[in-house]
């Protein structure tokens, strides 16, 4: 197959129907030597380096890229200080949790997902069991709770004194903004995208959602190829911001799409967020960062405004960082 010549693709990509032909050509051969000796691991906020750290010990220990992203994420879903992701999530309306969470296999080409689960803190290791335990993709509400438990998990109580608190002073507040008109400003997600360095990819996500959203309401995390996407033959991505924005643009498997066209993962990250922009112009404003990394570990990210600029977090040669991401408007 010819190559593609990337100047021209990124020109095609100015049309929005570019993104709906998703017959995925071979990629076009990179120039660039591959700069991944192993591991390597992106995730999304300054949370990603203990998520990262975990991973790395799991798959060091002999665990799979899975398990590396299921048991990095935990972490984050565990910890009550993170008032966006699993225990001490904000809640919904209601003053409900609701978790939505996805898990994608890219040797086999296979996602787990589960949305609006309630009591089980752990919603990326639910979405795991649904890829290994069933021939399903998505598990919602009653349904993933009910499954949670027969295979085991704990239901608990997953509001925090603190996330019960900031919940009761939205209630009582008579100005309170709502998801009925227009969205109040609060994110966020989790994200991880993993290689084995042996062009193996996994790439996981998980949230509680926007805060005080409402009750039912499901958006890019728990939606495969919206919040997480991974294949082997190209790469992963994740996305972390306005899940009803980041639908609308099936994301991540838009991202991917791009770079097996040829783009590098920072081309990537920058064409879907310019996409975005040139298809509403409104867009520029919204909350919305990416991260990607293909089968040879280079990586790419972008925020479409300084107002939700992206911190990620790096795992790579037994090194952790913690970098800035560009921005784009
Ligand atoms: N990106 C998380 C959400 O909007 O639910």
């Amino acid at each position: 197959m010819e190559p593609v010549d990337r100047r021209e693709f990124m020109k095609s990509m100015t049309g929005g129907a570019a993104l709906a032909a998703a017959s995925l050509p071979a990629r076009a051969a990179s120039t660039s030597e591959s700069s991944s000796s192993g591991l390597v691991l992106l995730t999304t906020w300054e949370w990603g380096q203990n998520a990262n750290e975990r991973a790395s010990q799991v798959f060091q220990s002999g665990g799979s890229l899975l398990d590396a992203v299921e048991k990095g994420i935990n972490v984050v879903e565990d910890d009550p200080k993170i008032m966006t992701v699993g225990y001490g999530g904000l809640p919904n309306a209601d003053g409900v949790v609701e978790l939505d969470a996805a898990i994608m296999d890219g040797t086999r080409h296979r996602a787990g997902s589960v949305c609006n689960l309630h009591m089980i803190k752990n919603p990326i290791s639910v979405a795991r069991q649904v890829i290994e335990k069933t021939s399903h993709t998505t598990l919602a509400g009653e349904g993933a709770f009910l499954f949670a438990l027969k295979l085991g998990f704990q239901p608990q109580q997953l509001l925090t004194p603190a996330s019960l608190q900031k919940w009761m002073d939205w209630k009582a507040d008579p100005h309170r903004q709502t998801f009925w008109l227009k969205s109040p400003a609060n994110h966020d997600t989790i994200g991880m995208v993993a290689t084995d360095g042996k062009g193996h990819m996994a790439a996981g996500c998980s949230t509680s959602g926007l805060a005080f959203k409402i009750p039912g309401r499901v958006a890019d995390s728990s939606l495969v190829g919206c919040g997480v996407y991974a294949d082997d033959n190209v790469g992963g991505a994740s996305a972390t911001g306005d899940g009803d924005l980041m639908t609308n643009y099936c994301t991540s498997v838009s991202i991917v799409s791009v770079m097996a066209r040829g783009a590098s993962p920072q081309e990537a990250c920058e064409e879907i967020l310019r996409h975005m922009v040139r298809t509403d112009a409104k867009n520029r404003e919204g909350q919305c960062a990416v991260i990607a990394m293909n089968d040879r570990g280079e990586m790419g990210n972008a925020s479409m405004n300084a107002g939700f600029r992206l911190r990620y977090s790096v795992w790579q040669n037994g090194t952790s960082e913690l970098h800035e991401g560009p921005v784009l408007y």
